[in-house]
């Protein structure tokens, strides 16, 4: 006992989840507008009541008022405890449940970094071994994929022998515990471990600051599976937030014009190798708006590279969806589509560099894959087809933050759709439904409640909030929530609304928060981000007009003081003509 399962475990698996999916297994539910219905499982009733969205990820009954997540439903309809409830979600999810376990003497990350760099230096040191006793295997398998001395040694590339427990026995006595929660080796039910990776040749996966944080490891040869084992979710990794290959480039490039975002490691290594630099790849997952945000602080253009396939268009077309709240003027996201059956890594070996950079070249701007993938499901020829177009193409104007980037969407859309932009605009306007009648459902009067529901139900939408924003200086019992949801949004912003409500499952903010998040908004997205925008400002005025209170309020006021004083004053006064 005294094991802990760890918060990011539990927000991992429940992005993994789908609730809809797992009640539906259980009792069988009807989609109905934008939730799913059925006969609520918890009372007897003979209409339903019993609603799940998948959006926020919750159940709730408007008959007898149940609710909650995936885990709690579990809890209640299989009669699980939390942690059984965990297990079983994480089994759906192939997942495996890590413990911080009490017992070891300390589990503090500088252990756990100790133990990963000591594993990747291990395999590095293996392959060498093995690429010099000239056997052959490592070294052929190397040439066939064309990699060169310096890239191996570079990324530093390792073998894991076939042996159940090579690492294992080479790790130092005082390291060793740390090696299973460092992914590196894997519980039998004895209590007796194995290594995780065996037989494989090994990637080590660092963070932007060059420490080893996890591993991929691929079969030598063809056959086999799964062919790429990674290293498991731990406290140091997580692979909706790292990207491979991002620390060599920025140790190698120090301007990074552009990113180009891969799928394999193969692929960064090929590039690599080819004088491609500016190349980093996912870590078998799509791309997470985290990862682009990342990306987006070292560059303004992002390249994504699929397969021309239809697999690698569904995957484009997740990408663009995942990249539109971060358009900001600025930054630019296109798409390179490679021929069926390639990948970078093959591309490049038969072309070489200067072919692939102009490819590159003519990669096609978001904006575009956009309007050509929405164009596709309407016919232009009549009115219908083109009302449906604007219609199709709402939702996603709507997400891009305004600015040039939006405006210039904006007049494209109007120029296909044949209609002015000005009528565009008005056509956009006039079939949002009328501000009142929206808001009575919730507190909209109160900012501070209005801003915690909106990021309870539409997480992602914490990027409108600038980092600037400052809640300090105001007071109000609920500001602290607030606060605390800002700052966690901000380091986990892929959080939904359930693994946000299991955040606060224990507290008494528990409550208040699943009450939130049962209101239903009524907001079209375009109003939710207004709402926000008004919200923020009306707080920061607030704050404004406190300090000023304080400030008025002394009876001696410093130079600074003095000064400070006087812009407030002037804000507040230009804020009135606005007004
Ligand atoms: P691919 O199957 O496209 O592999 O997987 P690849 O990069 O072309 O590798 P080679 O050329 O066959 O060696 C792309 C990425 O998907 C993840 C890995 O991150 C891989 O780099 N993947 C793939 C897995 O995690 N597990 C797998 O079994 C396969
Ligand atoms: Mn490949």
């Amino acid at each position: 006992m005294g094991e802990k399962i760890p918060q990011a475990f539990i927000d991992d698996l429940i992005a993994r989840t789908d609730i809809v999916e797992l009640i539906n297994s259980r009792i069988s539910l009807r989609k109905a507008g934008r939730q799913y219905v059925a006969c609520c499982p918890f009372h007897s009733e003979k209409t339903p009541s019993f609603t799940v969205s998948l959006q926020k990820q919750f159940y709730y009954c408007f008959g007898c008022g149940v609710h909650g997540t995936a885990i709690s439903f579990l809890m209640a309809f299989d009669h699980l405890n939390f942690v059984e409830a965990i297990e079983e979600l994480a089994q759906q999810a192939g997942m495996v449940v890590p413990r911080e376990s009490n017992q070891l003497p300390d589990t503090s990350h500088r252990k756990l970094y100790e133990v990963l760099s000591f594993a990747a230096d291990f395999y590095h040191q293996q392959l060498k071994v093995n690429v010099n006793q000239n056997q052959g295997r490592i070294k052929a398998y190397l040439r066939e994929r064309g990699l060169s001395r310096s890239i191996v040694a570079e990324f530093k590339l390792g073998f894991a022998p076939s042996r159940w427990d090579i690492l294992l026995s080479n790790t130092q006595l005082s390291l060793r515990p740390y090696l299973k929660e460092a992914g590196l080796v894997i519980d039998r039910d004895s209590g007796h471990c194995y290594d995780r990776f065996r037989g494989r040749l090994i990637f080590p996966i660092h963070d932007y600051r060059g420490q080893v944080i996890g591993f991929g490891g691929r079969l030598l040869g063809g056959e086999g599976s799964p062919k790429y084992l990674n290293s498991p979710e731990t406290s140091l990794f997580h692979k909706r937030r790292e990207l491979y290959g991002l620390y060599q480039v920025r140790k190698s490039i120090r301007n990074y014009e552009k990113i180009l975002v891969v799928e394999g490691y193969m692929d960064v290594l090929s590039l690599a190798q080819h004088k491609i630099r500016y190349v980093v790849a996912t870590l078998g997952t799509a791309t997470t708006s985290e990862q682009l945000t990342r990306l987006f602080q070292m560059t303004s253009q992002v390249i994504f590279c699929f397969d021309g396939d239809r697999a690698g268009q569904e995957a484009a077309w997740r990408a663009l969806e995942t990249a539109l709240p971060l358009l900001k003027q600025g930054r630019q996201v296109q798409f390179m589509f490679l021929p069926t059956g390639e990948d970078p890594d093959t591309l490049i070996r038969a072309e070489g560099q200067v072919a692939f950079e102009s490819r590159l070249e003519k990669a096609v701007p978001l904006s575009e894959v956009l309007l050509n993938g929405l164009q596709r499901k309407v016919k232009l020829d009549n009115i219908d087809g083109r009302v449906h177009l604007i219609e199709l193409a709402r939702p996603f104007i709507a997400k891009i933050p305004s600015g040039v980037y939006q405006d210039m969407l904006f007049s494209r859309l109007a120029e296909i759709a044949q209609i002015g932009q000005v009528s565009l605009a008005r056509y956009l306007r006039k079939s949002e439904i009328p501000r009142q009648q929206l808001n009575c459902a919730i507190d909209m009067d109160s900012p501070v409640q209005k801003m915690i529901a909106i990021l309870l139900q539409h997480p992602n939408l914490i990027h409108i909030i600038e980092d600037s924003f400052s809640l300090q200086g105001l007071k109000g019992v609920e500001l602290q929530l607030l606060q605390s949801l800002i700052t966690l949004l901000r380091s986990n912003p892929y959080l939904n609304t359930a693994s946000l409500l299991e955040h606060w499952k224990e507290s008494k903010m528990g409550q208040q928060l699943r009450q939130l998040a049962i209101r239903e908004l009524f907001l079209t997205d375009n109003d939710m981000i207004l709402e926000l925008k008004a919200a923020i400002a009306c707080l920061q005025a607030q704050a404004a007009d406190d300090r000023m209170e304080v400030l008025s309020n002394r009876p001696v006021l410093t130079a600074e003081e003095q000064q400070e004083l006087l812009i407030l004053l002037a804000a507040k006064q230009s804020n009135k003509h606005i007004l």
